[in-house]
């Protein structure tokens, strides 16, 4: 099974990117199972999957480090992976880690470590192709160990100093926990030299990167709350997402 990560700055593209790269792979018979870390759960609300219709880790985790203290995760993985998930109409599995769910609950740390035990349950038994997991903006979940030795980075950047400097520190972090390879998305590109300050900034190789550029369709399929590839399938941004894709799986050796 492999594994990839997105990572960057806040609002970069890191969902919309992961929402249609995991569909279009799933369209091609990939088994696609999806961790949504990110406390907003934005991932899961592009799939259509309302708020309130999974209960999430975060909710349960009483309970869940109950289970796991008990029986372990090859005993209980299945069920939590189970209780805590859902399966849109492509069949994708979208694991869902929730929000904090008061103020002063602390870090997100325990939900992590379950994210962390899933992915290697599913590794062991789970029968997929590829894992993605959709994080927070920023480095924290990489400073929680969670893409350790995974297959590949995909890092967002919009072409701006500033979110290239994201970028630039969440590149060192995977690099750090072993991640295989890093390819470079620049997202709300409008020219070839957007790509190529911002593979320069990052310290990125110009032929590991790619461009998405700015499109209407997104923000509309956003409003509308439908998928990008049935909402809009000659939207200029899709065309750039199946190329982003296609360096990704390069990336990964598929
Ligand atoms: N190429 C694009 N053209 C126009 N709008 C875009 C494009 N890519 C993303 N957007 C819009 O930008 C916003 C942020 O995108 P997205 O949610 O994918 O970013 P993110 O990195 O996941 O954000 P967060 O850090 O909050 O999780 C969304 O409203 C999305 O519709
Ligand atoms: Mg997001």
């Amino acid at each position: 099974m492999k594994k990839i990560i997105a990572t960057g700055k806040g609002g970069v593209g890191k969902t919309t990117t992961l929402t249609t790269v995991s569909l279009l792979m799933a369209r091609e018979g990939k088994k696609v199972i999806v961790f949504d870390t990110d406390p907003s759960m934005n991932l899961a609300l592009s799939f259509g999957i309302p708020y309130d219709s999974v209960s999430t880790i975060t909710e349960d985790k009483h309970d869940i480090s109950h289970e796991l203290e008990d029986n372990g995760i090859s005993e209980s993985g299945k069920q939590i992976l189970e209780d805590h998930s859902v399966v849109t109409p492509d069949g994708i599995r979208i694991v869902i880690m929730g929000a904090i769910q008061h103020g002063g609950d602390g870090c997100l740390c325990s939900a992590i470590s379950v994210i962390k035990m899933l992915l290697d349950y599913v590794e062991e038994n789970g029968g997929y192709d590829i894992a993605i997991v959709d994080s927070q903006a920023g480095p924290e979940i990489l400073g929680r160990g969670l893409a350790a030795k995974f297959d590949c980075n995909v890092v967002l950047s919009e072409p701006t100093a500033k979110s290239s400097e994201v970028s630039r520190q969440v590149k060192k972090l995977a690099d750090d926990l072993g991640v295989k390879d890093t390819i470079l998305i620049v997202n709300k590109a409008d020219s070839p030299s957007d790509v190529s300050f911002t593979a320069q900034m990052v310290g990125i190789e110009p032929y590991k990167a790619t461009g998405i550029m700015f499109d209407r369709d997104v923000v509309m399929a956003d409003r509308e709350g439908k998928l990008l590839a049935d909402a809009y399938p000659d939207s200029a941004a899709l065309a750039d997402l199946k190329k982003a894709k296609s360096m990704i799986e390069t990336a990964i050796g598929w």
